[in-house]
């Protein structure tokens, strides 16, 4: 797909289908992510790729959503805050490498007509519990992946005249 109409089409998709997701499908949507540029090249992070199948009632517990666990595949992003970049002032550049990741995965699977999902919405403690996550791993969004049951919506968005300044904050 063209990237215009790749970003126009991409959508949170909150209904899948129950097909499974062929491994080679999964694969490549998994090295979109692993190709992402992330600060100082650190790549300071770990996917968990869940298959629900079995699993509904533990992960339910910590995103309470029918959708969440009928997608065929859940990934949860974990951050690994002492392998990330720091800027000298103290700032971790850790989320930001992570939206990156997450990003080029659910664009890979835009294109490969699967849906996705993000859910920060989550209980952090059930997931460290349920997932085994130590606690120098920081789980920081998950990403729904299946074949979308649901249709996309109006695209609600600012105009540009709202999120763009130039050459100045106005
Ligand atoms: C960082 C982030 C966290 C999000 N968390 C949730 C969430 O917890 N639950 C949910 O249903 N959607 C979540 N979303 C999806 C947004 O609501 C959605 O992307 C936004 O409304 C724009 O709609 P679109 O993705 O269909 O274009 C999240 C999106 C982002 C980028």
């Amino acid at each position: 797909m063209e990237f215009k109409s790749l970003i126009q089409h991409r959508y949170s998709v909150r209904e899948y289908k129950p097909d499974p997701i062929d491994p080679v499908v999964l694969q490549q949507v998994l090295e979109a992510a692993r190709l992402a540029p992330t600060a100082a090249n650190r790549q300071p992070f770990r996917l968990i790729v869940i298959h629900t199948e079995d699993k509904h009632e533990e992960l339910n517990c910590n995103y309470a959503r029918d959708w969440f666990v009928n997608a065929p595949i859940v990934i949860c992003a974990c951050g690994i805050p002492e392998q990330g970049w720091v800027r000298e002032d103290g700032k971790s550049y850790i989320d930001v490498d992570i939206a990156i990741v997450m990003d080029h995965l659910s664009l890979a699977a835009a294109e490969l007509g699967l849906g996705t999902c993000w859910i920060a919405s989550f209980d952090v403690g059930a997931v460290r519990e349920i997932l085994n996550i130590p606690e120098n791993v920081e789980p920081l969004i998950f990403m729904t992946l299946g074949y979308p049951a649901d249709e996309i919506g109006e695209k609600e968005r600012k105009p540009l005249s709202e999120l763009i300044n130039y050459d100045l904050w106005e």
